[in-house]
């Protein structure tokens, strides 16, 4: 809050609007039937128009709704016997992202644990999206580093035609890009690259830099010109109502745009997203939402506007683990960055 005043009186008019803005930042938009237990939530809309939602809980949960506020129902998991993929006995399903391509859905998941930089990707396809209709193919293949942490994938494609941009990475140092085969089942060899990190300490003492994650590719036009917004998760992603992060240090969505889909990114204020710490809030903590992160974007169609969504805590209801909902809100992108409006 401090920080905005600053910036407003330095900078003038264009920055306090911004500043009003954020301290406007509406609720959720309604979520009705099943909108708990979410945690880094993928949505697609299937022909039929039902709606799919994918999240991190139970080898990958997966609900229908005939519209983005639901009602939701829970139809099972996406991989009831788990993954193929075997990096460590008690290993858990994350941070699934799902897109509809050559007919078929394809649903990336990382296989992973808490803290545990050994993990990996995996990726499994069906015609219908439907729980009982997936068939997993493993791992992607993409190379391990000491660098990143194989996971938080993001499949980013214009066309059928397109090249695609394959996001993905955690923690360590940052977010990174390389791409798929032309099937999206396999590393297509290209090295990866940094496209985000922040190499600050957050508050609280820690062992490592300030976790930057869930990369997610968007791209819309403004005034003309196409930009390419990586949305992604800044700070600490889960914590127990008596270990909370210092305020501002819990997670948080934020975003930087580039002109290619490959970068670089920078934010508002022009700085680099790699290099520089780069980095503009879209959504933070605010009134009773707490920490929300694992996002993504989707075009609304009929009333074509951009809904972010994403999970959070209720401070009123809890911060465990189970008690993390689903939410959303529209964005408006007519200044060049994304401001969730109502
Ligand atoms: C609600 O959805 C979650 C997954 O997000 C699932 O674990 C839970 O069983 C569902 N609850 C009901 C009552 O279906
Ligand atoms: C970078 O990390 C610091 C310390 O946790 C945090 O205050 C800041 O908001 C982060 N910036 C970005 C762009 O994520």
């Amino acid at each position: 809050m401090l920080n905005l005043r600053v910036s407003a009186t330095v900078l003038g008019l264009i920055v306090s609007s911004t500043a009003l803005s954020i301290l406007q930042t509406p609720p959720p938009e309604p979520c009705t039937g099943n909108c708990t237990f979410i945690h880094d939530p993928s949505v697609v809309r299937r022909s039929d128009g039902t709606w799919l939602r994918f999240s991190t809980i139970g080898n990958i949960a997966i609900a229908t709704a005939p519209a983005l506020t639901g009602p939701w129902t829970y139809q099972g998991a996406l991989l009831p016997q788990g993954s193929t993929i075997r990096v460590r006995d008690d290993q858990e399903l994350w941070a699934p992202d799902v897109f509809f391509a050559n007919d078929q859905f394809y649903a990336y998941y990382s296989v992973s644990k808490s803290g545990f930089q050994g993990s990996d990707i995996g990726v499994a396809t069906s015609k219908t999206g439907d729980a009982g209709t997936w068939t997993d193919h493993g791992s992607v293949g993409v190379p391990k580093s000491a660098d990143y942490n194989v996971i938080d994938a993001n499949l980013f494609r214009e066309c059928d035609t397109c090249d695609n941009v394959w996001t993905f990475g955690s923690a360590w140092k940052g977010v990174y890009q390389t791409s798929l085969t032309k099937d999206y089942l396999k590393w297509g060899g290209e090295i990866p690259r940094q496209v985000l990190y922040n190499s600050s300490y957050p508050l609280k003492p820690q062992t490592f830099p300030s976790i930057t994650e869930g990369g997610f590719l968007f791209w819309w036009a403004v005034g003309g010109t196409k930009y390419y917004y990586n949305f992604f998760s800044s700070g600490a992603c889960c914590n127990a109502a008596d270990d909370l992060q210092a305020p501002g240090d819990e997670y948080k969505i934020m975003v930087c745009r580039a002109t290619s889909p490959t970068g670089p990114f920078t934010d508002a204020d022009g700085k680099n997203c790699a290099s520089e710490n780069g980095g503009t809030l879209v959504l933070g903590s605010h009134g009773n939402v707490y920490a929300p992160g694992g996002q993504g974007v989707i075009v609304e169609p009929g009333v074509n506007r951009v809904a972010l969504y994403y999970h959070y805590a209720d401070r009123s209801i809890g911060y465990a683990f189970d008690q993390f909902l689903f939410g959303f809100n529209y964005l408006d992108f007519s200044s060049g960055w994304p401001v969730v409006t109502s």
